[in-house]
C-alpha cells in the first residue's frame, strides 16, 4: 500500500537525474496517480517530463516520438506508469535509445538487444506481466503488424505494485487481465516436457488462485485481498518462474497478436478467452493425460478412467464456463470478426506458410484456420 509514493527516492538512490513520465489515455490522472509520482519526483529534486498517449496495443509512432523527446530533454531514466501497453511502449523507447536504432527495425529483423535503459514500472493494471517480463510487444498500423522481442536487457529494473491502484479498473479490463495473466501459465504448463511436477503444481496452485480471486475482483473492484493475488500473480505467471524447465512456443499468444494486430478494438485478454478454448479441443488428445489433470487439479471435474476423454473435454469447458462468467468473449462473433479475415490472419502468423507455429503438433496455415473456425460461434 502506498509503495508509489517512494518511486522518487528509489530513482535519487540509482543516480538518475532526467526522468520521462510515461502513461496512456489519461486513467492515472484521473486517479491522482500522477500527481502523486510528480509529487515524489519533485521531493527528491528529480526533473521531469512527461508523453501521454500510448494506446492499447502500443503503437511504434509514439515511441520513435518518445526517442526524440528523451533525447532533446537528455533523460536518463523512462519511468512507465500504467499496464502492459505503457511498459511496452517505455521497453520499445528504452530499446532505441540504448541502440540508437528504431525499434522497429530491431522487432522485424530480430536484432537481440546488447544493452538496456533503464525502465522502471508504477503498476495499475494486473494482467500482461511486462512489469516483471522479458517481452514487449509492439503494433505498426502499417501493415497492421503486432509483433513482439524478448530479451532479458528488456526487464525493468524495478515495479513498485500497489493493489489499489488497480481498485478503478473496469470489469472489462480486469476480466482481459485474469484471462491474460492465467495464459501465461497456460502456454508454459502445456508443452511437451516432462519431468516437471514441482512447476506443474505451482502452476496449478496459481491458476486456481487466480480464478477464485478473479471472481471476488470483479463483483468487489475494491477488495484488496484479490487485487493483490491478481497483481502478484500477473508477475509470476510471467516472470519466467512457471516455465522452469520447459520448452514454451506460445502458440495461443502468436495467433491472438494477429487477431489484435489486425483489429485493433480487440483487447489481448478478450482475443486470448476465444482462441484458447478453440485451440485446447484441436490438441488435448495429443496430450490426454495433461489435460486431464487440468481439469481435475484446477477444474475440480471427477477422473474419468474408462474415458479420459470426457474428463479432458469437461476440464476446458469448465474454464470457458469460467471465462463467460467473468463476461469475457468466447467467440468471434463476439468480437465481431468474420470468416473472411481467417486466411489471412493465418497467413501472417505463420510467415506466409513457411514456419508453422510449434504445438503438441505443428500449426500450418490450415490447422490454424481451423482453430479459427472452431472459434466461430452463432
Ligand atoms: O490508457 P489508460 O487511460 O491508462 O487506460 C488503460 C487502458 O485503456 C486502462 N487502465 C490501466 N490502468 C488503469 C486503467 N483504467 C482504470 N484504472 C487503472 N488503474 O486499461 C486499458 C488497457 O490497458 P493496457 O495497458 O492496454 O492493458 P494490458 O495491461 O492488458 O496490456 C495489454 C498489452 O500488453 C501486451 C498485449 O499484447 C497488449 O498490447 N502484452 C505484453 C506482454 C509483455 N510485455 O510481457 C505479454 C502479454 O502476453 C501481452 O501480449
Ligand atoms: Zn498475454
Amino acid at each position: 500500500r502506498g509503495v508509489e509514493k517512494n518511486v522518487g527516492k528509489e530513482i535519487k538512490k540509482r543516480g538518475y537525474k532526467k526522468v520521462l513520465i510515461h502513461y496512456g489515455g489519461g486513467s492515472i490522472k484521473k486517479a491522482g496517480i500522477f500527481d502523486t509520482v510528480i509529487k515524489s519526483l519533485n521531493d527528491e529534486g528529480i526533473s521531469w517530463v512527461e508523453l501521454g498517449g500510448v494506446e492499447p496495443n502500443p503503437k511504434i509512432g509514439l515511441i520513435r516520438e518518445g526517442i526524440k523527446l528523451c533525447q532533446n530533454e537528455n533523460v536518463d531514466f523512462i519511468l512507465a506508469v500504467g499496464g502492459g501497453s505503457v511498459i511496452d511502449s517505455a521497453k520499445s523507447i528504452g530499446l532505441g535509445l540504448a541502440h540508437n536504432r528504431d525499434p522497429w527495425d530491431m522487432i522485424i529483423n530480430r536484432i537481440a538487444p546488447e544493452k538496456s535503459f533503464p525502465v522502471g514500472v508504477v503498476l495499475t493494471l494486473a494482467a500482461a506481466g511486462s512489469e516483471m517480463s522479458n517481452s514487449h510487444v509492439v503494433t505498426n498500423p502499417e501493415g497492421k503488424l503486432k509483433r513482439s522481442l524478448n530479451h532479458d536487457l528488456l526487464r525493468p529494473v524495478f515495479a513498485f505494485m500497489n493493489p489499489e491502484l488497480t481498485y478503478t479498473v473496469s470489469k472489462f479490463q480486469t476480466g482481459c487481465g485474469i484471462v491474460d495473466i492465467m495464459m501465461h501459465t497456460l502456454e508454459r504448463y502445456f508443452t511437451k516436457d516432462q519431468d516437471t511436477d514441482l512447476i506443474d503444481r505451482i502452476s496449478e496452485g496459481l491458476l486456481v488462485a487466480v480464478k477464485e480471486a478473479g471472481k471476488v475482483a470483479i463483483k468487489e473492484p475494491d477488495n484488496y485481498e484479490a487485487r493483490a493475488t491478481l497483481m502478484w500473480a500477473s508477475s509470476l505467471s510471467h516472470n519466467g518462474l512457471t516455465g522452469t524447465g520447459k520448452n514454451a512456443f506460445f502458440p495461443v499468444h502468436k495467433m491472438e497478436h494477429e487477431v489484435s494486430g489486425m483489429f485493433d478494438h480487440v483487447a489481448h485478454g478478450a482475443g486470448l478467452s476465444v482462441l484458447f478454448p478453440a485451440w485446447a479441443k484441436y490438441v488435448y488428445k495429443y496430450h490426454i493425460d495433461k489435460f486431464c489433470r487440468f481439469a481435475v487439479n484446477v477444474w475440480n471435474v471427477e477422473m474419468n478412467f474408462e474415458h479420459p476423454e470426457y474428463t479432458a473435454l469437461e476440464g476446458i469447458h469448465r474454464m470457458e464456463e469460467y471465462f463467460k462468467s467473468i463476461d469475457m468473449p468466447v467467440t468471434f462473433k463476439e468480437l465481431g470478426i468474420g470468416e473472411d479475415s481467417f486466411e489471412e490472419m493465418a497467413d501472417k502468423c505463420t510467415n506466409g506458410g513457411k514456419d508453422p507455429l510449434k504445438s503438441y503438433i505443428d500449426l500450418g496455415k490450415e490447422e490454424i484456420i481451423e482453430i479459427f473456425k472452431m472459434a466461430v460461434g452463432n
